[in-house]
């Protein structure tokens, strides 16, 4: 791996921040995750467009524009020397240098590396799908943190994921007080019933992987939408697909232990994955 920490490159095992940086300190941060396959960077301009958006939303200043966070980014792929790379860019609030409580004192700090890539389902691991619980923890409200700044509040996923794992499950869907699904530990959600496929449209990151999905279901003329999506017609779902950075398009083959479908990925899930593996070539 490889990182780019206050203006230098250094091996990832170097890459290391003060305690004190209100990133580690407060969660106040943004990141983005953008994959390499095969060497290319896949849709780069979506995710620095969102990382730039979410950098604006937490009122922080890149000392960087884009095509310096760009060249960086492409500088760490080629130091890793990695053919398939999970890379990753941060904004933290950063450090005061008085100690004050106040976030405008802070001298906020942009952070990169790279590293192999770290699948939610590896592609071996397609065919038997993901197993997934829906938890009894709620999804954080999009009225305390904005889910579409993508964030480091994981405590509500990761109390998520230990129910899973609890219930004999792979991953978790958080519900919100509203009795609807959003999403899962680092990816979005999907559900198909009878030829038509929606997404929840709040309480969500908006994933670039969500949106390729959109995009290739559209242009196959199957319906897709982004709407509040109930834990019933989840639970009704003729096909369950998870879509992330890391993994692509997931079929969910089991829910809360019962099989979704007949317990193998379906057609519209099966041909999407092969349209977006298409794209990447
Ligand atoms: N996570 N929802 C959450 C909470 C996420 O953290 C992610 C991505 C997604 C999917 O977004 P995208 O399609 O843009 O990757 C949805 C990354 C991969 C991560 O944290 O590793």
């Amino acid at each position: 791996g490889c990182a780019f920490l206050d203006g230098a490159f250094c091996a990832i095992e170097d890459a290391k921040i003060s305690v004190l940086d209100w990133g580690f300190l407060r969660s106040d941060a943004t990141y983005d995750v953008v994959h390499v396959w095969k060497g290319r960077f896949f849709r780069l301009d979506r995710h620095l467009d969102r990382f730039f958006a979410s950098v604006d939303k937490l009122r922080m200043a890149c000392p960087y524009d884009r095509d310096e966070v760009a060249a960086i980014l492409a500088e760490c792929v080629r130091r890793a020397d990695l053919e398939d790379a999970y890379v990753e860019m941060i904004m933290t609030r950063g450090v005061s240098p008085t100690f004050s409580r106040d976030p405008r004192d802070a001298i906020n700090r942009f952070i990169a590396f790279v590293i192999p890539f770290g699948w939610i389902l590896r592609p071996e691991e397609r065919d038997a799908g993901l197993s997934v619980a829906i938890a009894e923890t709620q999804r954080i409200s999009p009225l305390s943190v904005d889910p579409t700044v993508k964030n480091y509040h994981w405590l509500d996923l990761v109390r998520g994921m230990f129910e899973a794992y609890e219930r004999g499950a792979r991953t978790v869907v958080l519900p919100d007080g509203a009795g609807n699904i959003t999403e899962g530990p680092g990816f979005n959600l999907f559900v198909v019933k009878d030829g038509r496929v929606a997404t929840p449209d709040s309480g969500v990151l908006h994933g670039i992987t969500r949106l390729s999905a959109l995009d290739l279901l559209a242009e196959a003329g199957i319906e897709a939408v982004a709407r509040p999506v109930s834990l019933a017609e989840t639970r009704a779902a003729d096909e369950l697909f998870a879509t992330s950075t890391a993994g692509g398009i997931m079929p969910v083959t089991s829910l809360d232990g019962a099989k979704v479908g007949d317990g193998r990925p379906g057609p519209i899930t099966s041909k999407l994955i092969e349209a977006y593996w298409a794209a990447h070539t």
